[in-house]
């Protein structure tokens, strides 16, 4: 696996992709102080503010409005414009594409973590997933996931089997969203490797895809979370950025 440099840095200073060419992963936190909705609800359009409000359990509201006005203040900053005046169009299955394509884009939550990814090029999916107990962990990959990847799973030792079932979740998602298509496609149309010291790639994909193409990264984004990054593009210029500091 390649070694993963995570550098801290505020919103001011991000690395813009498109000036040194690389694809820029950025990790936050999503939980706010409440005196910071004010300021974030200015950032997101009226749909998304109506989005936001119809949202009734306090996580999800606070994940949902964190991830828009980070994702809008990182796209403002990319194309040099203020975070509500960014404009997005939505796909069939509801994946947010940037309107003047400048950019691909994708955002990733979970139990107050997120996963933002940007490229000037290519197709960019990512996805973020907090380790959690899984009942009946084998039936749910049996359900999801290819015979090879359920094998690797039974004969883990307990204790890595969790994390493996989502570092193998995970990368399928990246690669799914990065298409921007939904769970439904078939999670056991794409196969990852499972190998813990090798570094992560598409086994076999679906119709049309060739697995060379694409790049998968793992993502240790915070203690207790795992995430994985599929990309068409090289990942030689892969940027990892914790946010902490996403107010600034
Ligand atoms: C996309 C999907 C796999 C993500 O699932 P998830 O793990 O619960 O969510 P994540 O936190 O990883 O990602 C959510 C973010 O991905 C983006 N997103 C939404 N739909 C997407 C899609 N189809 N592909 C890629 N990204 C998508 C959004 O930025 C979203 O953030 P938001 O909820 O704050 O708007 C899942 O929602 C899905 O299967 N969607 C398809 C639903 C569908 O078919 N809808 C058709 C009618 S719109």
């Amino acid at each position: 696996m390649r070694r993963q440099v995570w550098r801290q840095a505020g919103l001011a200073s991000l690395p813009i992709p498109r000036e040194i060419g690389h694809v820029l992963v950025v990790s936050f936190p999503t939980a706010m102080p409440a005196s910071a909705t004010g300021s974030m609800l200015e950032c997101l359009d009226p749909s998304e503010r109506e989005r936001w409000n119809r949202f009734q359990a306090p996580r999800v509201k606070g994940e949902f409005l964190v991830g828009k006005a980070m994702a809008r203040r990182i796209l403002g900053s990319a194309l040099g414009l203020r975070a509500g005046d960014v404009r997005f169009t939505h796909n069939a299955k509801g994946k947010p594409e940037l309107a003047d394509g400048a950019y691909a884009f994708n955002l990733s939550h979970s139990h107050g973590w997120a996963l933002f990814a940007l490229t000037p090029s290519g197709r960019i999916g990512v996805d973020i997933e907090r380790v959690r107990p899984v009942t009946d962990l084998m039936d749910l990959a049996r359900r999801y996931f290819t015979p090879a990847e359920v094998e690797a799973i039974g004969i883990a030792d307990s204790a890595a089997q969790l994390e493996l079932f989502y570092r193998v979740w995970t990368r399928k998602e990246a690669f799914i969203k990065a298409h921007g298509l939904g769970v439904a496609y078939g999670l056991d149309r794409v196969e990852v490797s499972t190998d813990q010291e090798v570094k992560p790639h598409f086994a076999r994909l679906g119709e049309g895809e060739n697995p060379l193409t694409w790049s998968l990264e793992h993502l240790e984004p915070a203690p207790g979370y795992v995430g994985a990054l599929a990309c068409d593009v090289g990942l030689a210029d892969l940027m990892l950025v914790h946010c902490v500091g996403w107010m600034d």
